[in-house]
């Protein structure tokens, strides 16, 4: 009986365990470094913000940066094209280094990532929302990954379905599509839509005509465009529903986003956010938390420096 008691026992125990392992694992946490690193929060919008005021394109950068670790499971999206807000990782590598000293090895580089994503669109003018945290590094680097990125020739179903195949919904595309109210693009990810779109016509017939015919100045030819290129809506320093008013007017810079304007399963959030900048706003939050979950690292490690494996 006394054996059959401590059986017992032990049994309950491990499955409380096992509850609280599983239970542990996924979760992320607004107050995950208040014990082991209490200034980090303040160290990263510190060096973003003094970051942003030297170079202008750090916002828009360290924002796309964020989503792209979200989508790429192994966190490795300066290994691989298209990898142009890399250009921003510096800011991330200066705030790890201040946290090092600060806290050794215990903020993720992907949580410097996630929260710096927030800071650069509150420092902007959208909306705040508390970071969950907790997040590991990956232990794999492949540079083949940044081919799952959706690109901007995909049609709508292949961009709820990019989305999908992460827990996203349509209305996390469609609402985190806002974060392109920051930032610009190269000619490269849209002059087909100017030049070559069909053999028929040359030109995407959703845009703008005076749009597009701007764009071809900026873009003469299909190729060679060089550091030319488009801003993402006209106020592409300030985070606000601009992009969403650009779309209804026909003046959406990717095929992706123009899309989105001309599908019945899209079309009528995108006409709610740009009558109602305080719904987007609210909405991205939202949206940016989920993103924060997409793809969280487990099994991985804080790296010591954000550009390698330990
Ligand atoms: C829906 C699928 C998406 C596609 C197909 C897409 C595609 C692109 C492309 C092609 C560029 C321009 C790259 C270049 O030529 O320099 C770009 C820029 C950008 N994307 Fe997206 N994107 C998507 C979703 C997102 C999301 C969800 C966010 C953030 C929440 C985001 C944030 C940005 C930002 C801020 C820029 C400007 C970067 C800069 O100024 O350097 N994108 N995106």
């Amino acid at each position: 009986m006394a054996a059959q008691q401590t059986n017992h026992f032990f049994l309950s125990a491990i499955l409380l365990l096992s509850i609280a392992v599983v239970s542990s694992k996924a979760a992320l946490d607004a107050h995950y470094y208040d014990q082991t690193c209490p200034q980090a929060e303040f160290l990263i919008a510190q060096t973003v913000r003094n970051a942003s005021i030297y170079d202008p394109k750090v916002p828009a950068r360290i924002l796309r940066m964020f989503f792209h670790d979200c989508f790429i499971r192994n966190k490795a999206e300066k290994d691989g094209p298209p990898n142009i807000s890399v250009r921003a990782f510096y800011v991330i590598d200066d705030a790890k280094a201040k946290l090092e000293k600060a806290c050794p090895q215990t903020v993720s580089c992907a949580d410097i990532i996630a929260v710096a994503a927030r800071d650069v669109v509150a420092m902007a003018g959208g909306p705040r929302w508390d970071v969950l945290k907790g997040r590991k590094d990956g232990k794999v680097s492949k540079a083949n990954d940044t081919k799952t990125l959706p690109p901007p020739t995909f049609n709508v179903t292949q961009l709820i379905q990019s989305f999908a195949n992460r827990g996203l919904d349509v209305n996390d595309l469609v609402t985190l599509s806002g974060g392109h109210t920051l930032g610009f693009s190269h000619c490269s990810s849209f002059v087909a839509r100017l030049h070559n779109f069909t053999t028929f016509q040359k030109t995407d017939p959703s845009m703008n005509m005076g749009f597009a015919s701007m764009l071809k100045q900026k873009c003469p030819n299909s190729n060679n465009n060089g550091d030319a290129g488009q801003f993402l809506d006209s106020t592409a320093s300030q985070f606000d529903n601009d992009y969403y008013k650009q779309l209804i007017a026909g003046k959406g810079v990717f095929a992706t986003d123009q899309g989105m304007y001309n599908d019945q399963r899209t079309r009528s959030m995108i006409e709610a956010f740009a009558n109602d900048q305080d719904l987007f706003f609210k909405e991205f939050a939202a949206s940016m938390i989920k993103l924060g979950n997409v793809g969280v690292n487990e099994a991985g490690e804080v790296r010591l420096d954000c550009r390698k494996l330990n």
